[in-house]
């Protein structure tokens, strides 16, 4: 596994939402090594409050050398981070853990809710360089409310997917919730992507494993090191044994996991 150490100046930050941030930084390093579903632990600020970086997936990487992170605020070190301003000076490790295995030829469906979204935007893109048609595939979005689902849903459009969404208030998409799409979809497709909250990947995996459709899954636990080191990450593993996440996942197969 490569990883790097890098310094990263903040080449951008765009307020998407009320509470959601996009933030652009060069790593040269970081980005040259990441593959979709892997994360990089921050350094919000060069002081000793926060002690404790943060994992943030991989939600953007160009061949220019930038990473791009998607992030919502919910504590002091997400609110630091969005503090930042071009020009300054963020510490990065990473790439980390384990990332999507790339379907490259038969239909797909990528589910995504919330920030869960953020690792699937870098996979929708990575999907496409095998010279795949986007229109085959199927992308199920949810979120809170449109301001916070609209411009993620315009990324995977961009790509030319076919997006379907569903929302907690019903301001974009179908009124509920998104697992609820997946079953007219389910016999089309031969693996499904996941990443979102907890209870909306156990149904979807459940599903999956009803319908034998392959599912990965990006699990989000609390992270203290990132690096296989503090044991802060573990979830129970389907075999009884526990599994680091920073190591052996974020991504696991839906299987590998006891729900
Ligand atoms: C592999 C991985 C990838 C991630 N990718 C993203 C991403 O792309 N975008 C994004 O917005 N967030 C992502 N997260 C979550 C992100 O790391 C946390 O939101 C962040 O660390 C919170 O830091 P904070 O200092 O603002 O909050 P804190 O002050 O540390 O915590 C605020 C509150 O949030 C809870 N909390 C913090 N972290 C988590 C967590 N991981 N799971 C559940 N509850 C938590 C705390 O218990 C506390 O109640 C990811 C987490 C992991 C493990
Ligand atoms: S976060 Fe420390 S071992 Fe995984």
């Amino acid at each position: 596994m490569v990883e790097f150490q890098e310094k990263c100046r903040v080449a951008s930050i765009d307020q998407m939402a009320s509470d959601v941030y996009r933030l652009t930084v060069h790593a040269p390093l970081i980005a040259a090594a990441a593959h979709p579903g892997q994360f990089v632990m921050v350094r919000v600020a060069d002081r000793y409050d926060p002690l404790l970086r943060r994992p943030f997936s991989i939600h953007q990487q160009s061949s220019g050398g930038t990473l791009g992170l998607l992030f919502k605020t919910i504590g002091k070190g997400t609110n630091i981070l969005a503090a930042v301003t071009v020009g300054d000076s963020l510490d990065l490790i990473g790439p980390l853990g384990r990332g999507f295995d790339l379907e490259r030829e038969r239909p797909v469906c990528i589910i995504g809710g919330g920030m869960g979204i953020a690792p699937l935007c870098f996979l929708a893109r990575q999907l496409l360089l095998s010279d795949r048609q986007p229109e085959m595939d199927h992308v199920l979005l949810g979120a809170r409310n449109r301001e916070e689902l609209s411009p993620l849903v315009d990324d995977f459009i961009d790509l030319g997917y076919p997006v379907q969404t569903a929302t907690d208030d019903g301001s974009m998409g179908q009124h509920g919730y998104i697992p609820d799409l997946l079953d007219a979809v389910l016999p089309a497709v031969s693996r499904v992507y996941t990443c979102g909250p907890h209870p909306m990947m156990k149904i979807i995996v459940e599903k999956c494993r009803q319908a034998d459709v392959s599912c990965q899954v990006s699990l989000e636990t609390h992270m203290a090191c990132g690096l296989g080191a503090c044991l802060g990450c573990t979830v129970p593993g389907a075999d009884g044994k526990y599994v680091h996440v920073c190591r052996q996942g974020p991504v696991f197969y839906g299987g590998e996991v006891a729900w």
